[in-house]
């Protein structure tokens, strides 16, 4: 097994570039099998999950070739509707695939992906999408059998704005002919960014970014080379590094206009930001200063993937704050470590109050889940000592080897094996 070992107490400064957004691939690696021609995306991260994903496609038929960041999918030879089980439960983003499959085979077979450590993860809302759009769901012995024979479009309503199940209604509707509408559609950017993908493919989707989203089925789609969108969260967590070392950090391929809620948050923490279209440059002062309050909400609102990381920066803040953490039921996992390491945060429920103290002392903890392992290694650049933050490889499913971004800009951290 592999930790970040970390000495606090560096300043960070530097300038670093963005890579592709994990949460913009993932969907748009599934939605690649929608066409049989040759699908070339850049700037992919190298993360695991990216990697699992690849795997999964591979396993189902499909040739799927990588070099450096470029990953290259041609699905002419997918042979299967049916995912296997230890893939589906390996990576939840194997869900994303019920969609296209479905707009390719008419049918298809998925395990329940499972809950993980944040939260039971359903995927109720994405059966219902399906439902609303002729698909026969049957489920027994953990497996969803799924028939779409008498597929067709039509109008889906979803109770709350489910971000997978959005992207799997749209790749789902791609192909069908006549409109699908989507109410209540979710409004991340990475939906956009799939809007963008399946039209650049030669689709017809249109309203993404809003809550309503139209989708005219077209007959074939295409190969086509695109680039996802820059990760907003790696920005973000990057950002959260600056911040917490008094740092000074320039970041460039940095989707600035998707990062409204977390700027306003730094800024309100007393951290000076300039911000170009894809360039963020922050300053931050010696010691931050409390916000009052943080909720977190479908976008535009405070991304639930960022509040952990702001709760490391409140940990050290000057005052005390509160977050709510609204969007999934058990994302406060890292607090308990985080007091370890001498931080003052009482959670009950959804929220935390968190006091903020003068001085965090290195320990050793672990990492729980990808955003809280991110969290803890910040408190560890602000650490007096030495912080080691154990399954490391947790990290590794959404940052492209996160100790070398922050030694490159000068946090003294390594990968041990332990
Ligand atoms: C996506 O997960 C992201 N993952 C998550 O990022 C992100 O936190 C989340 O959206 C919210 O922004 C990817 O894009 C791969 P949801 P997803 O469906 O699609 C409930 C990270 O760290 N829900 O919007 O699973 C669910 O339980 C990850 O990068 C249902 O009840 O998010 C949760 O409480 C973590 N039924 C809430 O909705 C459903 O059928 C939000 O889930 C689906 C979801």
């Amino acid at each position: 097994m592999e930790a970040f070992l970390v000495e606090g107490g560096a300043r960070l400064e530097g300038t670093l570039r963005v890579d592709g957004a994990k949460n913009a691939v993932l969907p748009i690696l599934a939605a690649a099998i929608l066409t049989e021609d040759a699908v070339t995306l850049e700037d992919v991260p190298r993360i695991t999950d990216a990697m699992h994903m690849a795997e999964i496609l591979t396993i189902l038929g499909c040739r799927v070739e990588q070099q450096g960041k470029s990953m290259m999918v041609r699905s002419g030879g997918l042979h299967g509707w049916e995912m296997p089980d230890r893939l589906s439960k390996q990576i939840r983003s194997s869900i994303f695939l019920l969609g296209p499959i479905l707009a390719r085979f008419r049918k298809a077979t998925v395990t329940y992906p499972g809950g993980c450590e944040i939260g039971l993860r359903p995927i109720d809302l994405h059966l219902r999408g399906l439902r609303s759009l002729g698909v026969k769901v049957s489920e027994s012995g953990g497996m969803i059998y799924c028939d779409g024979a008498h597929m067709r479009s039509g109008d889906v309503y979803f109770d709350y704005p489910s971000v997978g199940a959005t992207e799997n209604v749209m790749m789902a509707a791609a192909l069908l002919d006549g409109v699908t509408a989507i109410h209540n559609a979710a409004r991340e950017p990475e939906i956009v960014d799939l809007q963008n993908f399946i039209n650049a493919m030669g689709g017809d989707v249109r309203g993404a970014g809003s809550q309503m989203i139209e989708i005219r089925g077209v007959k074939q789609l295409r190969g086509v080379r695109y680039t996802p969108m820059a990760d907003r969260i790696v920005a973000g967590t990057l950002l959260a590094a600056a911040a917490i070392t008094g740092g000074e950090v320039e970041l460039t391929n940095a989707p600035a206009g998707d990062m409204v809620a977390v700027l306003s948050k730094l800024r309100e923490m007393g951290c000076c930001i300039h911000e170009e279209p894809e360039r963020l440059h922050i300053r931050a002062p010696e010691r931050l200063g409390a916000f009052a309050q943080l909720q977190t909400q479908p976008h535009p609102g405070f991304p639930t993937d960022m509040q952990v990381q702001m709760m490391a920066l409140l940990s050290v803040a000057q005052g005390t704050g509160v977050i709510l953490e609204n969007v999934f039921e058990n994302r406060f996992t890292h607090a308990g470590d985080l007091n370890r390491m001498g931080a003052r945060i009482l959670c009950s429920g959804r929220t935390a109050v968190v006091q903020g103290v003068e001085q965090l002392y290195g320990a050793r903890v672990t990492a729980r889940d990808l955003r809280g392992g991110a969290a803890l290694v910040l408190a560890g650049l602000r650490a007096q000592g030495l912080t080691q933050v154990d399954q490391a490889h947790l990290v590794d499913r959404g940052y492209d080897h996160l100790e070398t971004q922050l030694a490159f800009l000068g946090a003294k951290i390594r990968r041990i094996d332990i």
